[in-house]
């Protein structure tokens, strides 16, 4: 450990929270191994400089997104402005810490990037400085969007309406509805997006992944073997577990609500199911409706987050309510914007985990052993949430949408019923495997130090 002492490694994390998280997390684990952390940040979706860790040194990306850019529904626009804008401050400011670079003992190791940030390539590049690309999903996931020109070639892509209960047979127990879409975007400029995404890897020092083998083993053999047999892959995962304890509002965009633990200290053991979909997924009024009356027909409290912008045309969460739904519910109901998650999922109260199954909400609930009902919406979630359901069986799927009385059966399957100890059962084990996994001796406890061996190899 001492010999990584002063060693400098850059992380660059793409700017939305799913992405943040990790990455943040991947620079606490590194520099409690003795490497000294410059982060990059752009100046859309800053980090919040009160909760910024005092051990690192922050460098802010400038780029000039307008107001309508930044308004984009269609996320792969968003992602090719913020790829061209970026280029030059990063260029400018990766010159500036490697021109520093020159006076001290100890030179930058690496930068650490996000494979849909495929500027940093080049870049990186033309300093020859390595760059190794953590990718923030799944390693589940990561296989089925390296296997994309396969997809298309076999005629899985575009994915057709008509088929999607169709089994994707190269990719048990994958169906066509599973396959990563993303909503309000081109599927052509998806696919071009993804096979760029696919394609960084390959020209990096490594790839790394918040996974652990015991849970994704087998889609880490795939992509070692079949994708990228030529460049070290890591997987240390769950990386919130990993590296030293620090509290999750160190990493929030937005402030969260701390309210959620003292209502949850006046809740029974395991009664609570706890909703949130992440920083992106939205729905409309009419499925809003569904929620809350699902959630209030199942009889369990319920800890909802309805963050601002997850009801389409509705910004008020109160205003999206029927009248008088909440004071019917009297204490049985707590809602709030944003939520300190891993210490709400780390709470005896929390019975269940309503999600739409983002990497990081899937593996924060399997760490705490928490059973999972998936109502994935985009991208990787399908994926996630069909090993959730049907691979690991540590949850319930929404299969056919959002309807109330569907919502109300699953949640009392779960919570309730007698089908849901196994579940819950399975939930704890696969808990345990994660914790062993970062025991000296497992899986994760491993590849760090390898990881850490291979960044001094630089
Ligand atoms: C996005 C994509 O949706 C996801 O599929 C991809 O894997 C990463 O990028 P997001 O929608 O934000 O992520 O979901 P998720 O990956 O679950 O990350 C959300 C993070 O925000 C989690 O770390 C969670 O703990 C945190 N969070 C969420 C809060 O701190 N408070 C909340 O109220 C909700």
């Amino acid at each position: 450990m001492e010999q990584s002492k002063g060693r400098r490694v850059i992380l660059f994390p793409l700017p939305f929270q799913g992405h943040i998280n990790p990455m943040l997390e991947l620079a606490n684990i590194l520099h409690s191994k003795g490497f000294s952390i410059a982060i990059l940040h752009t100046n859309f979706n800053s980090l919040n400089p009160s909760t910024r860790n005092p051990n690192f040194t922050y460098h802010s990306i400038p780029v000039d997104l307008t107001e309508t850019e930044v308004s984009f529904k269609d996320f792969t626009v968003l992602l090719s402005i913020l790829n061209a804008k970026c280029v030059e401050p990063f260029r400018e400011c990766l010159s500036g810490l490697l021109s520093d670079d020159v006076n001290l003992e100890n030179p930058i190791a690496c930068l650490i990037s996000d494979p849909l940030f495929n500027f940093t390539r080049s870049v990186a590049e033309s300093f020859k400085l390595p760059r190794i690309v953590l990718r923030t999903g799944g390693a589940a996931s990561f296989a089925v969007y390296a296997a994309f020109p396969l997809l298309k070639e076999k005629g899985y892509l575009p994915i057709s309406d008509s088929r999607l209960e169709e089994p994707v047979t190269e990719l048990s127990p994958i169906k066509l509805k599973d396959l990563p879409m993303m909503p309000n975007c081109d599927p052509e400029d998806f696919y071009q997006l993804i096979t760029n995404m696919t394609n960084e890897p390959k020209s990096s020092h490594g790839l790394i992944f918040n996974t652990f083998e015991d849970l994704e083993g087998q889609a880490l053999a795939t992509i070692r073997q079949e994708y990228y047999p030529n460049i070290p892959i890591f997987s240390l995962g769950p990386f919130h577990k990993c590296g030293p304890t620090t509290s999750s509002s160190s990493t929030s965009l937005q402030s969260q609500d701390q309210s959620c633990i003292s209502w949850l200290n006046t809740q029974a053991p395991k009664s609570v199911a706890y909703v949130s979909f992440g920083s992106a997924a939205r729905i409309d009024h009419a499925q809003f409706l569904e929620i809350a009356w699902g959630l209030a027909n199942s009889g369990q409290p319920f800890l909802w987050v309805v963050r601002p912008g997850l009801v389409q045309q509705s910004e008020l969460h109160d205003q999206a309510l029927p009248n008088g739904f909440l004071e019917a519910l009297n204490e049985r109901a707590h809602i709030v914007k944003w939520a300190p998650q891993k210490e709400v999922l780390a709470h005896p109260a929390v019975g269940a985990f309503w999600t739409h199954c983002g990497w990081n909400s899937t593996l924060e609930s399997i760490c705490e052993g928490v059973p999972m009902i998936c109502t994935p919406y985009f991208s990787d979630q399908m994926v996630d949430a069909r090993f959730v359901s049907d691979v690991w069986k540590v949850g319930l799927q929404l299969e056919h949408g959002i309807e109330r009385g569907e919502v109300e059966r699953t949640i009392r399957r779960l919570m309730v019923e007698k089908e849901g100890e196994e579940i819950k059962e399975r939930a704890l084990k696969l808990m345990e495997k994660a914790n062993l996994s970062l025991k000296e001796g497992g899986s994760s406890y491993q590849s760090l130090d390898d990881l850490v061996n291979h960044i001094l190899s630089l």
